[in-house]
C-alpha cells in the first residue's frame, strides 16, 4: 500500500499530539452484573443502575469539551444471555428513549446508533429511530449508542457492500483502499476513538470497534460500570493525557 493510500485512509484525521482532551471517547460499559451480585441483587438491578452512570458520563463529556461519546450498550453476542436478561435490557432501552431523550435533546446532544437492525424487535428499532430523528439537528455532543453491535459483523457488512459495488461495475477492485472500507462502516464521518475506556477490570475488546481502534489509547478502569463517576472518568482522562501517541512514527521533539 502506498503512503498516499495510507494518508487517505486516515481522512477522518486521528487526534495528533498536543491534545490533552480526547475528541472521541468510546466506552465498554462492563461490570453491571458483578456490581449487582456483590450486593445480593439480581443482575438486572446492575443494568438499571448502569443507566445512571450513562447520564453522569454524558453530562461529564459535555462539560469537558469532548465532542463524541460512543457507548457499547448491547453486543451482537449479548443475545446468548438468559432470555430474561435480554428482555430486561431491551426494556431498559425503551425506557431510556422515553425518559432521557427529551433531556438529552435539551442539552443539545445528537444521538446516533450503530449496530445491526436485523434481530431487533420492530418497536426497539422504532425507538432508536425516534431518538436519532428527534436530535438530528443538534450541534452538541454526538452520543453514539452501539446497540446490537459487533465489530466483525460491521466489517463483514462493509465487505459485502463493497463486493456488491464491484459486482455492479460501480467500483474497480484496484481502487479499493482503507478509505473505501471506512466509507462503508457505520461510523463513517466520525473521527476514530482517541480513548477507549473499559470498566470492571476486564482487558479485552469484546468485538467493539475493531477497525476504528487501530490507534486508540486503551484505559482499563477497575471500577464496575454502575460506580463509574466523574472522578474515575477524570482519572482515565488524565491517563490518556499522559500517553505519547506516535501513530507508527517517532515522537515529535
Ligand atoms: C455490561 O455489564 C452490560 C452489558 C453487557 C449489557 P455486564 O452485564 O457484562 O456485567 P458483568 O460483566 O457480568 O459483571
Ligand atoms: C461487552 O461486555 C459488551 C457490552 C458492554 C455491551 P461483555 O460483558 O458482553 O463482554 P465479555 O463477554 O466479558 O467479553
Ligand atoms: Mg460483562
Amino acid at each position: 500500500m502506498t503512503a498516499k493510500g495510507e494518508a487517505k485512509s486516515l481522512a477522518v484525521e486521528p487526534q495528533k499530539g498536543g491534545h490533552t482532551v480526547p475528541r472521541h471517547v468510546a466506552i465498554i460499559m462492563d461490570g453491571n452484573g458483578r456490581w449487582a451480585s456483590a450486593r445480593g441483587l439480581p443482575r438486572t438491578e446492575g443494568h438499571r443502575r448502569g443507566v445512571e452512570a450513562v447520564r453522569r458520563i454524558t453530562r461529564a463529556c459535555d462539560a469537558r469539551g469532548i465532542a463524541y461519546l460512543t457507548l457499547f450498550s448491547f453486543s451482537s453476542e449479548n443475545w446468548t444471555r438468559p432470555p430474561e436478561e435480554v428482555t430486561y435490557l431491551m426494556g431498559l432501552l425503551r425506557l431510556f428513549v422515553r425518559r432521557d431523550v427529551a433531556e438529552l435533546d435539551r442539552q443539545g446532544v445528537r444521538i446516533k446508533v450503530i449496530g445491526a437492525r436485523e434481530g431487533l424487535q420492530p418497536d426497539i428499532a422504532a425507538s432508536l429511530d425516534e431518538a436519532v430523528l428527534k436530535t438530528k439537528d443538534n450541534t452538541g455532543l454526538v452520543l453514539t449508542l452501539a446497540f446490537n453491535y459487533g465489530g466483525r459483523q460491521e466489517i463483514t457488512s462493509a465487505v459485502q457492500a463493497i463486493a456488491e459495488q464491484v459486482a455492479r461495475g460501480e467500483l474497480d477492485p484496484k481502487t479499493v483502499d482503507s478509505f473505501t472500507v471506512e466509507k462503508n462502516l457505520s461510523t463513517f464521518g466520525m473521527p476514530d476513538p482517541d480513548l477507549l475506556i473499559r470498566t470492571s477490570g476486564e482487558q479485552r475488546i469484546s468485538n467493539f470497534l475493531l477497525w476504528q481502534c487501530a490507534y486508540t489509547e486503551f484505559v482499563f478502569a477497575p471500577v464496575l460500570w454502575p460506580d463509574f463517576d466523574e472522578v474515575a472518568f477524570d482519572e482515565a482522562l488524565a491517563t490518556y493525557a499522559s500517553r505519547d501517541r506516535r501513530f507508527g512514527g517517532v515522537k515529535a521533539r
